[in-house]
């Protein structure tokens, strides 16, 4: 599964100097766009360039795209039309400002993006990380460069490992791509042709990468892959393993008190994976296991090859093994031939399972998916009409499950300063973003504290 959706942290920066060649990277899209962006960045420094925060400091300027909604891809567009100025600017003759298009926007359209946007020097896909430096010097040297064709070998590990300095100016919590790709294929999605087909990385090259990240001040690691519990490598032992095996591994790296995994399908949680949770204190009691719906009809039509009651007691299974385990989902309303009845089960299946967090969104018919040659599409009215009525389920399923952390003790993982003297802000093992007074302890400590109240979107917390 594709994860989210908002644009998330922005990666380390640096002043840059005179001279230097400086890359603006804009990220939309999921946690491993946010990965990717960071690699990228990696890999450019190794040709002098520096990352900078503003673009219009930027000769070159990349867009890290994401296709899974339409609205996500037209973002693109919009952006590529605001840079026609600075490129007209920059560009007198000599290519002191390019642009250019990853991710999976550029894996889905290609060539089509350079007809579209002339303000385009190249197109680079997921897959073929490892050309962007070379395509770069090409695009500068005047080429419009599109690199898109990949092979199954390219996939991982092409790119430089992160250099210490950049990952310390990231911070305490850190992602690490496991797997990439998917070969689910359920008929709303474009992952499977975006990002290719299955692929996981060996154990040795992930612990490498973990150990890496913990030399460098990191405490926290989420594993991502579009479908992260799909996750099977070789193992330190020749041996292929699982996720659960690779979980109790990096429970085993020194300095690494937290562990995350993202994004899973109910299918692949097996019982070496429950068992993880249930046996590793590191593994943090919040999993996002989406459903896209609570209909068995809707969810055969998805392709999602299970039934609502199979989630359902897969649930129990996980809750049993870890009780103060928060589950968080994904939802699309208004899939085509989606009946009123259809879409009460899924509200049904909200009400019982009780999240604590969750992204819904409006089925978009994405090119070249199965769904979207359906007939019967849903009108969009009512895919509003049934996003809002899901949306304030889910947002008062949030705000309850904040009111129940209250006069919890709870450790937390402390990330950075917060807004005002002598605060600091930590993470729960629910993920929120919790407000403390935690004077005499650092950055990268967990403490312990007990939540006394909630806002919006965060938690205050008092030392213990
Ligand atoms: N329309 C709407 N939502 C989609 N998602 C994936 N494809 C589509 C689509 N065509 C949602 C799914 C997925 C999440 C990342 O995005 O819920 O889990
Ligand atoms: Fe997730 Fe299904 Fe898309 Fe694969 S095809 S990324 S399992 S939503």
């Amino acid at each position: 599964m594709a994860q989210h959706q908002t644009l998330t942290k922005t990666g380390a920066t640096a002043p840059a100097e005179e001279g230097q060649r400086k890359v603006y990277v804009k990220t939309y899209g999921c946690q491993m766009n946010v990965y990717d962006s960071d690699r990228m960045a990696d890999a450019l420094a190794s040709d002098g360039y520096v990352r900078v925060e503003t673009p219009e400091e930027a000769d070159l300027y990349l867009i890290n795209t994401c296709h899974i909604r339409e609205k996500a891809a037209e973002k693109v567009y919009s952006e590529l039309g605001r840079l026609q100025k600075q490129k007209r600017r920059a560009t007198a003759g000599a290519k002191d400002f390019v642009v250019g298009v990853t991710g999976c926007v550029a894996q889905a359209e290609g060539e089509e993006i350079f007809n579209r946007s002339p303000v385009v020097d190249l197109v680079v896909g997921p897959q073929t990380y490892h050309r962007l430096p070379a395509a770069v010097e090409r695009a500068r040297a005047g080429e419009r460069v599109l690199e898109t064709d990949y092979a199954m070998e390219d996939k991982f590990d092409k790119l430089p490992p992160p250099r210490e300095k950049a990952v310390r100016a990231r911070g305490v919590s850190a992602f690490l791509t496991v797997q990439e790709g998917c070969d689910k294929f359920c008929a709303f999605c474009v992952v499977p042709y975006t990002r290719g087909s299955e692929v996981s990385r060996s154990v040795a090259q992930i612990v490498g990468e973990a150990k890496k990240l913990v030399d460098a001040g990191v405490r926290e690691i989420t594993l991502l892959g579009q479908n992260v519990n799909a996750w099977h490598g070789e193992g330190e032992d020749g041996r292929e393993w699982g996720l659960g095996e690779l979980l109790h591994r990096l429970a085993a790296v020194d300095g690494l008190e937290r562990l995350r995994y993202t994004t899973s399908h109910p299918r692949d949680m097996d019982d070496a994976l429950i068992a993880a949770h249930r046996d590793l204190p590191q593994l943090m009691p919040y999993l996002h296991l989406p459903v896209q719906s609570g209909s068995d009809r809707i969810l055969k039509a998805m392709n999602r090859r299970h039934k609502a009651e199979d989630y359902l007691r897969l649930i129990d299974r996980i809750r049993t093994a870890r009780p103060d385990l928060a589950l968080s989902g994904d939802f699309i309303v208004g899939f085509p031939g989606e009946t009123d009845a259809d879409f009460d089960a899924t509200m049904r299946l909200v009400e019982e399972v009780g999240y604590a967090q969750a992204y819904s969104f409006k089925y978009s018919q994405r090119p070249g998916t199965p769904g979207a040659e359906f007939g019967d599409q849903v009108p969009d009215p009512v895919k509003a009409e049934r996003l809002e009525r899901l949306q304030s389920l889910l947002t008062e399923q949030q705000f309850a499950f904040q009111r129940q952390c209250v006069g919890r003790e709870v450790d937390l993982l402390l990330e950075k300063p917060g807004r005002w003297e002598n605060q600091t802000v930590g993470r729960s093992p629910w993920l929120q973003p919790t407000i403390v007074d935690a004077r005499g302890a650092e950055i990268g400590d967990i403490i312990k504290v007990r939540i006394i109240r909630t806002e919006a979107n965060s938690l205050f917390a008092e030392r213990l």
